[in-house]
């Protein structure tokens, strides 16, 4: 199957055919070798580029970064290309968490996924499939100030601090790999028969889902680190604490509330998966948290410390 990549990410070697990006020097060397092609484009609203891109494709992957904009208006320019190509297989803003649990201003960020599947579903051929995966492992329990739900002192081996409310410490967290995601997505683009015949759809898979304690727990074993769980009020404080939030920043203010809105939808058990969850293991054992946390240490002692901490 030929397939393009949108824009580039790194997949595993037998898949994409073809990319798209602002500049090809943001791919490392050995993709870019092993690519048919690379167009460049100068914004998500390139039409031509878009054009030219989708051209001949049997299936376009989305993987613009997380942002409103590109969720949404990237997520159309790009549509729009491909329906205009006759591409049947389109893989829109993906590997997120279950969206399909929320409502509108549940959790903004995502406002502009539900958008998008809302307005695609009146108004495109394509039935795009969405593929959701938690939380990628690689952001979980991060020593460093970067991570949505845990931070450090920001010494690259130091301690973690991990923030909830009410009983979102008891809530199961899906998470995988990046190395997971990859195989399984390119599996499910490949193999599964809803997508091959463009039916698309949500399909959930991920490594594993512990509760915040268990995988803190894991963490502390392996590393040797303290892992702070930290209960930072009920619910009902976070919920009361994030209207005041919108009604003082409005919807511009997303990413200022985002940690605080992801810690409320947790704690509400938004983030627990609906079934059915695929079970992808014949392709690839999924990775546990523990091998994980050793693969990060092991790559951190090349770095400096436990994990790249960028
Ligand atoms: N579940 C999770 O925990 C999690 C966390 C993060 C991301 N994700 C998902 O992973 C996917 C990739 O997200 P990411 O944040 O990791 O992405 P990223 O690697 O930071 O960026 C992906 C691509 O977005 C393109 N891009 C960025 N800004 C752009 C712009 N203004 N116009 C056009 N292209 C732009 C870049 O292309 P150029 O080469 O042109 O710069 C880049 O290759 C998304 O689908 C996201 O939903 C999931």
């Amino acid at each position: 199957m030929k397939a393009n990549v949108w824009p580039n990410k790194p997949y595993p070697a037998a898949s994409p055919s073809g990319a798209s990006g602002r500049h090809p020097s943001k791919l490392p060397p050995r993709l870019t070798q092993a690519l048919e092609s690379f167009i460049p484009c100068t914004s998500h609203s390139d039409l031509p580029a878009l054009r030219t891109a989708v051209t001949g494709v049997d299936a376009i992957a989305c993987a613009y970064t997380t942002d409103p904009v590109l969720y949404l208006e990237g997520g159309l320019w790009l549509l729009r290309a491909a329906e205009a190509a006759n591409v049947k297989i389109f893989i829109a803003a993906s590997w997120t968490q279950d969206w399909t649990n929320i409502q509108y201003g549940d959790f903004e960020l995502y406002d502009s996924i539900l958008a998008f599947v809302d307005h695609v579903a009146a108004a495109s051929v394509i039935r795009p499939v969405y593929l959701v995966n938690g939380t990628f492992a690689e952001w979980l329990m991060r020593p460093t100030p970067s991570s949505l739900g845990s931070e450090g002192n920001g010494e690259p081996s130091g301690s973690v601090r991990c923030e909830f409310l009410g009983t979102g410490d008891t809530k199961r967290v899906s998470w995988t790999t990046m190395d997971d995601a990859a195989a399984y997505t390119i599996e499910l683009l490949c193999n599964n028969p809803a997508i091959r015949e463009g039916q698309g759809g949500v399909f959930r898979f991920r490594s594993g889902e512990p509760t915040l304690r268990e995988m803190a727990a894991v963490y502390e074993k392996v590393t040797g680190q303290e892992v702070e769980v930290v209960c930072k009020g009920s619910l009902e404080d976070g919920e009361r604490e994030l209207d005041a939030k919108k009604r003082e920043t409005g919807r511009a203010g997303l990413w200022d509330r985002l940690r605080l809105s992801s810690s409320v939808a947790a704690a509400r058990g938004l983030w627990e998966f609906k079934e059915p969850v695929l079970d992808l293991s014949y392709v690839k054992e999924p990775t546990t948290f523990e091998e994980h946390l050793r693969e990060r240490m092991e790559e951190g002692s090349r770095c400096g410390g436990i994990g790249r901490g960028e």
